[in-house]
Formats: structure tokens, C-alpha cells, sequence
């Protein structure tokens, strides 16, 4: 399939987990892929990705970048139109938890998750839409969370950055949608990483398994496979859209 043969897109936070799905599945429907890790120790990961993914004939890159902070991803995307001349679609998907009860968060555990999960959607949209704008179209993909919606005890930092994503997905689909771009927001439940293992084992699993009516947590190419959708023209008309990928959580 190459659904998206030629586009350059981005992807935040993917040396593993979800991120790193979608960087698969984007390079093997014919994308150019860069995307980027933060810390060093996620360096070997970043540069396994690119080499699992070399021989497909696209052009894979990792670039180091926090996407919480807005200096480094206007160097990102700069650097990114230079090398590869375009940007057509960008996933914000780097993303941190910290949770907590409200009486035990404290300010900087707070502040440290609006910054990575909310703040970085602001830096990397506020790039990305100058050579989207330009070329006239665009898929702006935020990778938001059911319990954005619903909330959790314990996640109330977690669940307010991934409500404001929601909002702000919501007016920029407004704000550049006579410009052709789009933007879209996908709210996973309970999927498969390093971020949700603890959680997995245990009580807590199972009360989340219980809830879920296909019986069982959802996989990262689950969620790739949602990216694709969005990013392709098979979503052409779709903007300012939240769609859950949660086996029902929802409902
Ligand atoms: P993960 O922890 O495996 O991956 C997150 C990635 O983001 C990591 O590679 C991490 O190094 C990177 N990252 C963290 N801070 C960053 C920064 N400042 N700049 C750039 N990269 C940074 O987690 P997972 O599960 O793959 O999550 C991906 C996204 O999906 C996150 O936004 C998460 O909140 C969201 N999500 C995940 C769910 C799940 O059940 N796994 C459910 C709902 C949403």
C-alpha cells in the first residue's frame, strides 16, 4: 500500500512505543519519515528504527529534539524542510505521565507533563503550518488520550494536558481548514507499551480489562493504523475530529 507515497511527515517521541509504530507504518506506505527522541539513552533505539527501515526505499531520519521546548523544534522543522523540502504531515505524539493523587502532585511534576504532553502540540503546530500553509494542504495528527475525556484519580495532570490538546486541535481545524490543512486528535485507551506495563499487571489491569468490551488492552499498530487513516486522503473531509481507539472503553 503507499498511501502516503511522497509526503514527508513527522512524528515526535518514537524511538519506541507508539511513535515508533507509526514511523514503521508511515515508511512502509511510501512516506519519508523523520522523527524525533529526546533523551541519549534513546539514541541506540532511534538509530535501530532507521536501520530496520532503510531498505524501504523512503528516507528515514532521527533527529534529537524536546519537543517541549519551542526553540528546538523551530530548529527541527527548519532543519526538516531543508533536508527533505516539505512537511505534509506531523503527529505529535511525545508524551510523558506523572501520576499522582492531587494532595501528593507537586508543581513540577505538573508542570513538567503540561510542558511535554500540551505545550509541545503548541511548538510543533506553530511550525509545522508556515510550509503547510505554502504548499496549500496538511495533517496535523494529536495524540490525545480517553482519559483526556473522561478523566482518572490519580492522572489530573495528564488528563488536563490531554484535554488541551483537544481544545486546541479543535480551533486549529477551524483556524486552517480554508487553507487546507486538518487536524485531528486520536484518543487511545489502554494500549500495549512501556508506558502503560506497570499498569498492566494486577488489580489495576484487570478493573481496566473489565471495562473494555473487546477484551483486551490495544497494540501500537493499532493506533499506527488509526495515524495512517488520518494522515492519508482517505481522511480527506475528516478535521477537527477526536476519535477514540479504546476496544469500547468509551462507550
Ligand atoms: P512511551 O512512553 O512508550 O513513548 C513516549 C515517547 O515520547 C518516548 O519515546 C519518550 O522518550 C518520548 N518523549 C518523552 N518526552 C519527550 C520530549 N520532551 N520530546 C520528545 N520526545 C519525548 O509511550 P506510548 O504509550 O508510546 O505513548 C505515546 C503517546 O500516546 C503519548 O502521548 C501518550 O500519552 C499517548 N497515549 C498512550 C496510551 C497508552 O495506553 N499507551 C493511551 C493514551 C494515550
Amino acid at each position: 500500500m503507499s498511501l502516503l507515497k511522497d509526503k514527508v511527515c513527522i512524528v515526535t517521541g518514537a524511538a519506541r512505543g507508539i511513535g515508533a509504530a507509526i514511523v514503521k507504518k508511515f515508511a512502509e506506505s511510501g512516506a519519508h519519515v523523520a522523527f524525533t527522541y529526546v533523551s541519549d539513552s534513546s539514541a541506540d533505539k532511534a538509530a535501530a528504527l532507521e536501520n530496520e527501515l532503510s531498505n524501504l526505499g523512503v528516507q528515514v531520519k532521527a533527529y534529537k529534539s524536546n519537543a517541549s521546548d519551542f526553540a528546538q523544534c523551530e530548529t527541527l522543522v527548519n532543519d526538516v524542510v531543508k533536508e527533505f523540502g516539505k512537511v505534509d504531515v506531523c503527529v505529535n505524539n511525545a508524551g510523558i505521565s506523572k501520576d499522582n493523587l492531587l494532595l501528593r502532585l507537586t508543581e513540577d511534576q505538573w508542570s513538567q507533563v503540561i510542558d511535554v504532553n500540551l505545550n509541545s502540540v503548541y511548538n510543533m503546530t506553530k511550525q509545522v503550518v508556515r510550509p503547510m500553509m505554502k504548499a496549500k494542504s496538511g495533517s496535523i495528527i494529536n495524540m490525545s488520550s480517553i482519559i483526556g475525556i473522561r478523566g482518572n484519580a490519580g492522572q489530573s495532570s495528564y488528563a488536563a494536558s490531554k484535554a488541551g490538546i483537544i481544545g486546541f486541535t479543535k480551533s486549529i481545524a477551524i483556524e486552517l481548514g480554508s487553507r487546507n490543512i486538518r487536524c485531528n486528535a486520536i484518543a487511545p485507551g489502554f494500549i500495549e507499551t512501556d508506558m502503560t506495563h506497570y499498569l498492566k499487571e494486577g488489580t489495576v489491569g484487570e478493573n481496566f480489562l473489565k471495562d473494555i468490551p473487546l477484551g483486551r488492552f490495544g497494540k501500537a499498530e493499532e493506533v499506527a493504523n488509526l495515524s495512517l487513516f488520518l494522515a492519508s486522503d482517505l481522511s480527506a473531509y475528516i478535521t477537527g475530529e477526536v476519535i477514540s481507539i479504546c476496544g469500547g472503553l468509551s462507550i
